[in-house]
């Protein structure tokens, strides 16, 4: 069994934030994760990172309050005032961390850190490093903790890459550690800790048409939900307006800050006949743009009924270089085009997770010991509807919060407590993986992942009713039933992968119906859940966060009240 003080799993920059605060308060550190650091699926964050600097050089002012009054506005009212106040509040100061830690900015002629707008923010307040932002900020985090490992003799920063962990151990409501796979030498090994951190990323591989990496399995999220700790808001799904057409990778909405414009086929700006997004145009929230996109394709206004243009190329061969040179990268490697001469062709995608493991303020759960942070968290700032930009500043903020207060907890500790639990668990733990590899089943895990995606992408998409919801309740049950005949194609211990597949798939599932279940009992639209049947929110019955809790028999839902601050909810306009 192995010992540390933390444990944080996941490397990406909530991951990495959480370790370097936890190492500032002199506390001894392991990140677990399923990749190098660098792999994480931070590094693909493309248009920037939201935050009132004030700085903008025509003179005008941000403050926290616009940001604050932005996101709330743009979650439809859903998320917690008092989390969004505190994310807003420190936004400007760790955005002068990164850059004081060498985070690559781009800048203004005046020298300053350049903003771009982004949608449903009334101000220019988004900071980039080109269209490379989320690489910029992960690399820069990832040479701190270069920095910290070296500098460690009293503390310690020890990364366990290419682990994939397999439990979260509770013992009477007590955060006991993790059990995790060394997915290398198929070694499976206790961690106690005294703390524990989860920044795993999202679940938005249970669809197909997804602008995240395969890793983002939802594992992360099924671990501390079969643990007992309950997903809040599940149901909401942020779907990206602009990822290219068929592959689905993200083209980033810092195309249309810069003032890129969406086509229809006869060449129109179709959003202006939307009265939703007529005003903002192309800079309207992303929830209404995905569904004012489909609405057009559904209209007939598509290309071939499945896309329309993003064009760029009144922006020039300059700008697009220096401002969007990795889409034009993307464009060129990925659909044989380039922007400067070729409109893109564009369908919205599945992009973020706004739901996630129920946690405060503070990233604490309702499990001692056990933290939240990053896309796997719902703290929750983003509610209904997430404004771009603000999920990098949610990782550097809430990623620093988790770690102080894991810190201060781990200092209170009195003696180590959780062994017992830990070998009990690793025992199971075993004992399941050796029963995976000796299932003589007839199904293989990617069929069942593949069938799963279908059904996610088909009838819990952009716009929901009822009975597609509930024949998506039917499909996963049945996928659940073949799950339990599942075959390894590879039995051996090292570099199984096809093992690694089959556990997260089981995770994947279950996050899956509880996306469902939230979104069958929903019965009202409310940013990016929108419910042909229900088209109005309603905020008498839904204002109110959804608790899914894990049950052996199926997903259990309940509710609890949304923190109403000084923004009272009134009708979304733009
Ligand atoms: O469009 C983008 O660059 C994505 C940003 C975000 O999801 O915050």
């Amino acid at each position: 069994m192995k010992y540390h003080d933390a444990i944080v799993v996941g490397g990406g920059l909530a991951g990495l934030r959480a370790a370097i605060a936890l190492n500032q308060h002199n506390v001894k550190v392991a990140v677990i994760s399923k990749v190098h650091p660098i792999r994480s699926h931070s590094v693909a964050a493309q248009g920037g990172i939201n935050a009132p600097l004030g700085n903008h050089p025509r003179g005008m002012y941000d403050t926290w309050e616009k940001h604050a009054f932005d996101t709330i506005k743009g979650s439809d009212y859903l998320a917690d005032q008092d989390a969004v106040i505190r994310m807003t509040k420190e936004a400007a100061r760790r955005i002068y961390e990164m850059e004081h830690w060498g985070c690559p900015f781009s800048r203004t002629p005046e020298g300053r850190i350049a903003q771009r707008p982004f949608g449903g923010a009334g101000f220019p307040r988004t900071c980039y490093a080109a269209d490379k932002t989320g690489h910029a900020l992960l690399h820069t985090l990832y040479q701190q903790i270069i920095k910290f490992k070296q500098a460690a003799e009293r503390k310690e920063m020890i990364i366990y890459e290419e682990w994939l962990v397999v439990e979260l151990v509770v013992e009477d409501g007590v955060c006991a550690g993790v059990i995790a796979l060394d997915v290398m030498s198929g070694q499976l090994e206790a961690f106690h800790a005294g703390a524990v951190i989860f920044a795993t990323g999202g679940v938005g591989r249970i669809y197909g048409n997804s602008t995240n990496a395969l890793i983002n399995t939802g594992m992360g999220m099924a671990l501390p939900y079969w643990a007992g700790v309950p997903l809040k808001d599940i149901e909401f799904v942020q779907f990206h307006p602009t990822t290219l057409l068929g592959k689905n990778i993200l083209i980033t909405e810092g195309c249309r800050g810069e003032g890129g414009v969406l086509l229809n086929n006869k060449g129109e700006r179709f959003l202006a006949k939307y009265h939703d997004s007529k005003k903002d145009m192309e800079v309207a929230p992303r929830d209404i743009i995905s569904r004012n996109i489909m609405h057009e394709i559904m209209a007939g206004g598509g290309f071939n009924q499945s896309y329309v243009h993003l064009d760029l190329r009144h922006l020039g061969e300059g700008k697009i270089d220096q401002r969007l040179p990795g889409i034009r990268d993307i464009c060129r490697e990925f659909a044989g085009i380039d922007p400067v001469v070729d409109p893109i062709p564009i369908q919205p995608g599945q992009h973020y997770t706004m739901g996630g493991i129920d946690c405060n303020t503070e990233g604490e759960t309702a499990v001692k010991g056990f933290y939240a942070a990053g896309e796997v968290a719902c703290v929750s700032v983003h509610g209904a509807n997430r404004l771009g930009g603000n999920s990098l500043l949610d990782t550097i903020v809430f990623g620093a919060i988790a770690g102080s207060n894991a810190a201060l907890y781990i200092q209170g500790l009195e003696g180590k407590k959780g062994e017992g639990a830990l070998t009990d668990v690793l025992k199971r733990a075993e004992e399941r993986i050796n029963t995976l590899g000796k299932s003589g089943g007839g199904e293989i895990p990617v069929d069942i992942k593949v069938a799963l995606n279908k059904v996610m992408d088909n009838k819990v998409g952009i716009f929901r009713d009822a009975s597609r919801l509930r024949e998506a309740v039917n499909d996963i049950r049945i996928l659940q039933e073949r799950y339990q005949r599942i075959k390894l194609n590879y039995t051996g211990k090292r570099g199984n992968f096809s093992l690694v597949w089959a556990l997260e798939l089981k995770g994947s599932l279950d996050v899956a119906e509880a996306v469902v279940a939230g979104a069958l009992a929903r019965e009202e639209s409310r940013g990016s859940h929108f419910r042909t049947d229900f088209p109005k929110r309603d905020d008498i019955v839904w204002l109110k966060h959804t608790l899914a809790y894990f049950t052996p028999d199926g997903v259990r839902l309940d509710y609890k009240p949304v923190n109403i601050g000084p923004f009272e909810p009134k009708e979304r306009k733009y």
